[in-house]
């Protein structure tokens, strides 16, 4: 793992159980505010060995989402394409794509703690710590078959400007996926039309072309809901929605 950033000193604290409840997933989601993107990457290292249980407690299909909506549009031979997953985290993203063929893969993400849990999967050949938005984006340009970013493309986290830097990532008619959730408790912050308008801003421009559009009602348990409210809410207000972008770079 190459480190260009250390920040392992946690204000963050989330204690660590085995026996994690939704309520406990639900807690650690609602004390991540900060709209500071350091502090937001300091709380996933105090999260990252209750990460991937906490997330499955509240049903986040993000990745399904995401590597679903790539496979179904992509006709290559996986095994030969090299992916970069940016905001990898734990690797949850590669872990899946590993079922569906894949095999190389190049990971970026913020913090060190779920870089460590990335590498323990034994998935990624080159794994980088950057805070991007303030870093740039550690990976060459027109390098990568497939660019993938889930779960990370908001307020706080992945600033909207990183769009064009995943692009320049991608090889020439290389794939560039994006998931990202819908989060209703949260007050109103613009981020998916400011979003929606750098994709297509950037079609006009002719670097790349919509490949694919996948929404869903479930991309997981709605974590600002009011903990007290959740066993009265109707189903469909227990979930948030989500989308999944699928972007083919243009090939000239
Ligand atoms: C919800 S997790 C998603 C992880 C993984 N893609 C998945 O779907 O399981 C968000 C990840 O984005 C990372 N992250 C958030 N903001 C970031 C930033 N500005 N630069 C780099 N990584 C960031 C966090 O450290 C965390 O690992």
């Amino acid at each position: 793992m190459q480190i260009s950033q250390t920040s392992l000193q946690s204000k963050f604290p989330v204690m660590s159980d085995s026996c994690r409840t939704e309520d406990d997933a639900r807690a650690a989601f609602q004390s991540c505010k900060s709209p500071d993107p350091k502090d937001r990457v300091q709380f996933y290292d105090s999260w990252a060995e209750n990460y991937e249980k906490d997330h499955s407690l509240m049903s986040y299909r993000a990745p399904d989402l995401a590597v679903n909506l790539l496979c179904d549009q992509f006709s290559g031979s996986p095994e030969e394409v090299l992916v970069l997953d940016v905001a990898c985290g734990s690797g949850w993203v590669a872990k899946l794509m590993v079922e569906r063929g894949f095999k190389h893969f190049m990971g970026v993400d913020g913090s060190k703690a779920m870089l460590e849990l990335a590498a323990e999967t034994g998935l990624y050949q080159d794994l980088r710590l950057a805070l991007l938005g303030t870093e740039p984006l550690p990976a060459q340009t027109g390098m990568f078959d497939v660019v993938i970013i889930v779960g990370a493309l908001d307020a706080g986290f992945v600033p909207v400007s990183v769009v064009r830097e995943l692009c320049a990532a991608a090889k020439p008619g290389g794939f560039v996926c994006m998931a990202r959730g819908d989060h209703r408790g949260k007050p109103v912050d613009g981020y998916k039309q400011d979003l929606e308008l750098q994709l297509q801003l950037m079609e006009e421009e002719g670097l790349w072309s919509p490949a694919g559009l996948r929404q869903t009602d479930r991309y997981m348990e709605d974590p600002h809901l009011d903990r007290e409210r959740v066993e009265d809410v109707q189903p469909e207000e227990r979930y948030i929605s989500g989308t999944a972008y699928l972007y083919k770079k243009a090939s000239h």
